[in-house]
């Protein structure tokens, strides 16, 4: 086996970020919405509401949001060794309830279209290979329903019209006769409308199909009020949920041992989208030991030039004690995950952070929170109080951390602890739960 090799280095003396400044940005805002809706009712022509606001928040994120370059780190010479294979073991009372996967009933509403590059794929075909040992061959004997639903896909399955859930879901409808006491589930990589083949919002789908359970990284922004109200919260009991996708993600090992070299002290890369992650930014650009790469939404359009991938995220955040994971377009985002596979210890900026197992897994030992406000000068006093701890200290809370990564990973070299977790959820009483993830009010 090839020791894991790694260059020390410093970080780099110069950065780049860009800031917006959310007032100016409202301001411009106003201004442009009504400039553009004056201009165009002038003309006489239909007026888009939807397509000239996505045209002013584009051309206002481009007049405030500033470039600056920055000489990118290089992460081609460090290698994170190999995976963590640790066999994980289930507690004993966990029970994982028996699934029947729908796969003819499914096929024929499908006309005979295949899906094959889908996300959530990988995953029925995990209980389809009986990891859990509850697979079920009669739909008489299940309690769970498998509906392998292709939500997020890259062929010619992707908008298909034809991949309807509604027609799905009533194409399950013999097997629920058959046995009225089984319950739908459903595998949903990100319930973004725009995105997925649900074309519905997460919170209408599961308003709509009280009797499906949704197995999902994320509702997006999800609020904590929602939470309080009685109506929403029953409703999402109905969702349980998943790490960011890919749910089988590498454990390393190198990065857990004491010596291994984190130049940068904290990190962040990502799009500026809210008073969060300007917070974040603002405050680790006045630092000389940390990674800040902040592009603006405008950029989204080349988004494959400006984002990192899951795989150089964890390589970066490999080289970082620290990695704050503001809120990004959802609560739950994969910047958490890949820090958290690598030893970088997040630091949380947002209550609704979605935590998968919670009832299982450990989070409060080993993770952050800085839940007061997005005020950057004081989240920057914060970050100095954290460069005191010893490093000791952190290397045991690292630990902590790799074994709730590798509780939550589905990876089946660890023996997919985490899709036993999802499953086991289904039939858990989670009413006392005081939002989806466990947190509970006062901690808010
Ligand atoms: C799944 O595994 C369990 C336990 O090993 C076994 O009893 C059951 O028959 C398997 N189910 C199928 C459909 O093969
Ligand atoms: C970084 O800043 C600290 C004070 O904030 C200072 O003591 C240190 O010398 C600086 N390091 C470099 C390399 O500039
Ligand atoms: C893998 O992780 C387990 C659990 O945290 C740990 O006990 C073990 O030492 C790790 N393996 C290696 C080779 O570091």
């Amino acid at each position: 086996m090839m020791a894991p090799t790694q260059r020390s280095r410093s970080p780099p003396r110069t950065w780049s970020e860009r800031s917006t400044r959310f007032f100016r940005l409202w301001v411009l805002a106003v201004v442009l919405t009504l400039g553009a809706s004056i201009f165009v009712m002038s003309q006489g022509g239909m007026f888009d509401f939807r397509e000239t606001v996505e045209w002013v928040r584009l051309q206002v994120d481009r007049a405030v949001c500033t470039p600056a370059k920055r000489t990118p780190a290089d992460l081609s010479a460090i290698d994170l060794g190999p995976q963590n294979c640790t066999h994980i073991p289930l507690p004993p009372h966990m029970r994982v309830p028996r699934m029947f996967v729908a796969d003819e009933a499914f096929a024929t509403t499908m006309n005979g279209l295949t899906c094959r590059e889908c996300d959530e794929l990988p995953v029925y075909d995990q209980i389809r290979r009986n990891l859990t040992g509850t697979l079920v061959n009669r739909v008489e004997d299940a309690e769970f329903i498998v509906l392998p639903f292709p939500a997020e896909c890259h062929d010619s399955c992707r908008f298909n019209r034809q991949i309807d859930f509604r027609r799905a879901v009533d194409a399950m409808q013999p097997l629920l006769d058959r046995n009225p006491r089984a319950k739908l589930v459903t595998v949903s990589r990100r319930p973004f409308p725009e995105r997925t083949n649900f074309r519905t919002p997460m919170r209408d789908l599961l308003a709509n199909n009280p009797n499906i359970m949704f197995l999902s990284p994320e509702i997006k922004n999800l609020q904590s009020r929602e939470l309080r109200s009685g109506a929403a919260k029953f409703s999402f009991l109905n969702h349980v949920i998943l790490p960011q996708f890919p749910v089988d993600f590498t454990v390393f090992d190198a990065p857990f041992a004491p010596d291994w070299d984190r130049p940068y002290r904290f990190c962040f890369q990502g799009t500026l989208l809210n008073a969060e992650r300007t917070m974040v930014t603002d405050a680790l650009r006045q630092r000389n030991d940390s990674y800040v790469l902040s592009t603006c939404r405008s950029d989204r359009a080349d988004f494959a030039a400006t984002t990192f991938s899951s795989g150089d995220s964890a390589t970066l955040y490999s080289q970082c004690q620290f990695c704050p994971t503001p809120r990004g377009d959802s609560n739950c985002d994969t910047r958490f995950f890949d820090a958290m596979r690598v030893g970088c210890i997040p630091i949380v900026t947002n209550a609704m952070r979605a935590t998968p197992y919670i009832r299982h897994v450990d989070y409060a030992t080993w993770s952050l929170a800085y839940l007061r406000d997005t005020n950057a000068k004081r989240f920057a006093q914060y970050l100095d109080t954290l460069a005191d701890q010893s490093p000791e200290s952190i290397h045991h809370q690292r630990l902590r951390m790799r074994e709730a990564a590798l509780q939550i990973t589905h990876a089946e070299c660890n023996g997919a602890p985490g899709l036993h977790y999802a499953l086991a959820s289904l039939i858990e009483d989670r009413s006392g739960l005081e939002d989806l993830w466990g947190h509970s009010f006062q901690n808010m």
